[in-house]
């Protein structure tokens, strides 16, 4: 492990206190601040404000070893590290626009408060031009208080993934550094020195801007696999074939990998949506209009209503009075996170026809209850069996591992109109069939039927 090195971190989140807690744990002299005051409060209380497996141990260990505390003073956090990282929220509209507010209000307080050089790092996911946004407003504040500290502005976009954040920050396949300043670069390799094997490989120093495009294209590319996928299954659902094992088919081939082939009810969450509708609208206003990707935003969004056309399918239209088992709320396994999530979509439509629905996650029903409130046909249940009890149907929208292997014998006597639709393809449709429920999955022809 090389010198400890001095970081503030602006931004308690998902990716912000993952972060924070890796370099602590490495080390690293670490201030995590937030403009979220009960947040910090809370974090300095050892209250986690997020699900994240292992994060909540990698905290507490971070605060009692003293390397990771925790701020709302904007200029504490300003004067601790020698490198500031930029990691808050940049949501982006329904066109496109992103709010780059938060990272501007960063990039405004280091500059009113900063009284030495820094090396300053966006790490928020924010359109090609943000970091020389960013220096501008830096540079700005600087002048106006008449100082001249030599502060650069480096881009290290982040790839981690929600519920194995922890371990992709520990373990990155790759650090993409975005700065031609050689001083910047040598900061930032030795901050990340403990989490790679093979700099050759794992370290890839480019330009800036290139540095902020690279984020969107590898989140548009994941969207678009995806999608791709969902676009297949409807093939394999007209052929009578099973998209799971075209998957095993494509996904051995090396050049494929296999890797977010999994069709499903819908990609969700903070970032792929978000991101590829701020490329096509970035695109747009540059002139260039992006045909695969809006195709690939499309097809999500209509992919999201798949379940409930099944539903409507099976029940001939007949979906009012009816009432649904829901199990998994969450945008994926292992968080907590409800942005964006495909159940909201089937939620909503299962209202809208007259249905009353029974839900169960493992995490996310705080935050799930923050957006959709109490309602008279929505009952929220403390387990997986009980959103089962007086049920007609059961819909698996989230992969969590305690529902992929259930009492299916159990289910059949539960549900009134025995059938599942599993919305991310994790039963066996012949197990499920011989306990006597119809199975309805995406793609797969055998027992999805023919669907339009
Ligand atoms: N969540 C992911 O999986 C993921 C992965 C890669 C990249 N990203 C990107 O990383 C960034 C952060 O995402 P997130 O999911 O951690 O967001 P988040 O909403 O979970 O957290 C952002 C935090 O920043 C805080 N904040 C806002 N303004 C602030 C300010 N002026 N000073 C200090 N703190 C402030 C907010 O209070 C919040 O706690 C986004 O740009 C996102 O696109 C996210």
């Amino acid at each position: 492990m090389g010198p400890a090195m001095k970081v503030t971190i602006f931004g308690a989140g998902y990716v912000g206190l993952s972060f924070a807690a890796c370099l602590a744990e490495a080390g690293h002299e670490v201030l995590c601040a937030d403009a979220d005051l009960a947040r910090i409060e809370g974090l300095q209380r050892g209250l986690m404000p997020l699900h994240e497996p292992g994060l909540e141990a990698l905290v507490a260990s971070g605060i009692a070893a003293g390397t990771l505390r925790f701020t709302a003073d904007e200029r504490a956090a300003c004067a601790h590290g020698d490198l500031l990282f930029i990691v808050v929220n940049t949501p982006a509209d329904a066109q496109g626009r992103v709010d780059l507010r938060h990272v501007i209000a960063v990039a405004a307080a280091i500059g009113r408060h900063r009284d030495r050089d820094a090396l300053v790092v966006c790490k928020s996911t924010a359109p090609v031009g943000t970091a020389a946004q960013v220096e501008a407003v830096l540079g700005g504040e600087l002048a106006q208080r008449g100082v001249r500290h030599r502060i650069a502005v480096a881009v290290n976009p982040e790839f981690l993934r929600e519920g194995s954040a922890v371990r992709d920050c520990r373990q990155p396949d790759r650090v993409v550094i975005g700065s031609e300043d050689p001083w910047a670069v040598d900061l930032l390799t030795r901050l990340y020195a403990p989490f790679i094997q093979d700099p050759q490989r794992q370290l890839l120093v480019m330009d800036r801007r290139s540095a902020e495009l690279t984020k969107y294209a590898a989140n548009a590319m994941l969207a678009a696999r995806i999608s791709f996928m969902n676009e297949m299954a409807r093939v394999a659902e007209l052929a009578g074939a099973d998209i799971d094992a075209v998957r095993r088919g494509i996904g051995a081939d090396r050049r494929i990998g296999p890797d977010f082939l999994q069709a499903g009810a819908g990609y969700g969450g903070s970032c792929l949506a978000k991101d590829v509708r701020a490329l096509v609208h970035a695109a747009d206003r540059g002139g260039h209009a992006l045909r695969i990707l809006a195709a690939v935003e499309a097809t999500n969004h209509e992919q999201k209503g798949r379940l409930f056309d099944l539903m409507t399918h099976h029940f001939g239209g007949r979906i009012a009075g009816k009432t649904v088992a829901v199990w998994g709320l969450a945008f994926k396994p292992d968080t907590d996170d409800m942005r964006d999530a495909p159940s909201l979509v089937l939620l909503q439509r299962l209202w809208a026809a007259g249905a009353r629905v029974q839900v169960y996650d493992p995490a996310a029903m705080p935050n799930a209850r923050d957006l959709l409130g109490d309602r008279e046909d929505l009952r929220w249940c403390a387990t997986a069996p009980e959103a089962l009890q007086g049920a007609d149907a059961l819909a698996l929208v989230t992969e969590w591992d305690e529902f992929r292997r259930p009492d299916f014998a159990h289910i059949a006597k539960e549900l009134r109109a025995a059938v599942i639709f599993d919305g991310r393809n994790v039963y066996d449709a012949a197990e499920v069939e011989s306990a006597g429920i119809a199975y309805y999955g995406i793609g797969r022809g055998r027992s999805s039927l023919r669907l339009g």
